[in-house]
């Protein structure tokens, strides 16, 4: 009986060093550790119609690679069916490790499937929420991200001078609900406008969720899926029903994307073209919203380097598949309050973040600089 046990160990740990489901990952549990050298990582992006995605994809793809992973790539066009088939191709294909930016929670069942085959899975950008599949998030701070939209609202429009006698009006926008990023983006920003709302010195035109948690309202002025169209077709019936007679002064919208379908709405308004546009908020510093920004049509953008930020997920990955303790140069692990940001409802995950910067026109040397554009676009820039 001895003898078989111990032929069973043998087999067992050699099926562990072949197979390498030796990683720490799913539900924890640490064994074997299988890194480098041809180990597979799969990559799952959300989706290609906002362009940072594809260049986090191939980031990522180039980081692991250089670490001496085979990686692949994939992008889930905003269907998370199809991307669930994506994640089963690499689990199927023995990826050890998922890098995944989910689309909404029906990502949960893919993910449970790689915890049952122990294989880690880290949470890219955005939280998968009510899975308790897996260990580890890394993102920016994204209630800072809304919290620098707000502000560039506060400054344009210089509401600390504003009076209620003669008020600033702005409509605001959301991201699409099915991304948990969305609540962060929009907390933040009210964080900094509720104040101003308030005072009655900032009059909101059309719903006015005084945070994400009236989720009547916020669906009301949520994007599914981050389509720019669905954000064009709002703020053409705004412009010709709630905001009819009055003129817009601010228009807040979580990205760039978002941002310049708004801008483009504005543009085929009367009241607006050739005049002052409204001070539009945005994110991902995107080239062609760095352009309008030094245009004088969109106000404000933010950096979030996603570069760095596909860098420290690769770190992270490479740790977690060594088996160790991660530490990553640019990233700190959220602790305190921040703790939350990890929380899927589920379970807390531990979260990194790194920091996003605030850009306007006076600063857009800065993702310039951090070689964040291709050398023709940054010559248009300058
Ligand atoms: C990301 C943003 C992006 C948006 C739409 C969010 O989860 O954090 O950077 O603009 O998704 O793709």
């Amino acid at each position: 009986m001895k003898k078989i046990c111990l032929v069973l160990i043998v087999l067992l740990a050699a099926s562990s060093f072949v197979f390498g489901k030796g990683q720490q990952g799913g539900g924890g549990g640490a064994t074997a550790p299988s890194a480098g050298s041809g180990t597979l990582i799969g990559i799952a992006m959300p989706e290609t119609h906002v362009r940072r995605w594809g260049k986090d994809g191939a980031s990522l793809k180039a980081f692991a690679e250089a670490k001496g992973y085979r990686a692949e790539v994939a992008f889930g066009d905003a269907d998370q069916a199809q991307q669930n088939r994506q994640i089963e191709g690499f689990l199927t294909q023995g990826a050890k490790l998922l890098v995944v930016g989910n689309i909404n929670d029906g990502v949960n069942s893919v993910i449970a499937q790689a915890a049952s085959d122990e294989v880690a899975v880290i949470a890219y950008d955005r939280l998968i929420m009510e899975s308790a599949d897996y260990d580890y998030y890394i993102t920016f701070d994204n209630f800072k991200v809304g919290q620098f939209q707000g502000q560039g609202i506060e400054q344009g429009l210089n509401l600390a001078s504003a009076t209620a006698e003669s008020p600033k009006y702005i409509t605001l926008f959301a991201g699409s609900p099915t991304d948990n990023n969305s609540k962060f983006f929009f907390d933040g920003a009210m964080n900094i406008l509720n104040p101003y709302i308030e005072k009655g010195v900032l009059k909101v035109i059309g719903p006015y969720p005084k945070t994400s948690a009236d989720n009547d309202n916020f669906q009301r002025i949520a994007t599914e899926n981050w389509q720019a169209p669905l954000a064009k077709t709002r703020m053409e019936n705004l412009l010709s029903n709630d905001a009819r007679d009055v003129v817009l002064d601010a228009v807040l919208a979580p990205n760039d994307t978002l941002a310049r379908a708004i801008i483009e709405a504005c543009l085929a308004d009367a009241k607006y073209v050739g005049g002052k546009l409204p001070v539009v908020t945005g994110q991902d510093a995107e080239f062609d919203s760095a352009l309008s920004i030094k245009n004088g049509q969109q106000y404000m953008t933010v950096f979030k380097d996603t570069t760095k930020l596909a860098e420290a997920a690769i770190i992270l990955a490479d740790q977690i598949l060594k088996n160790q303790t991660p530490n990553i140069p640019g990233a700190s692990l959220a602790s305190g309050s921040l703790t939350s940001i990890g929380d899927t409802g589920k379970k807390v995950v531990k979260t990194y973040l790194l920091e996003p910067v605030i850009v306007t026109k006076s600063n857009l040397s800065v993702p310039i600089n951090a070689g964040f554009y291709p050398d023709d676009e940054a010559a248009k820039l300058r």
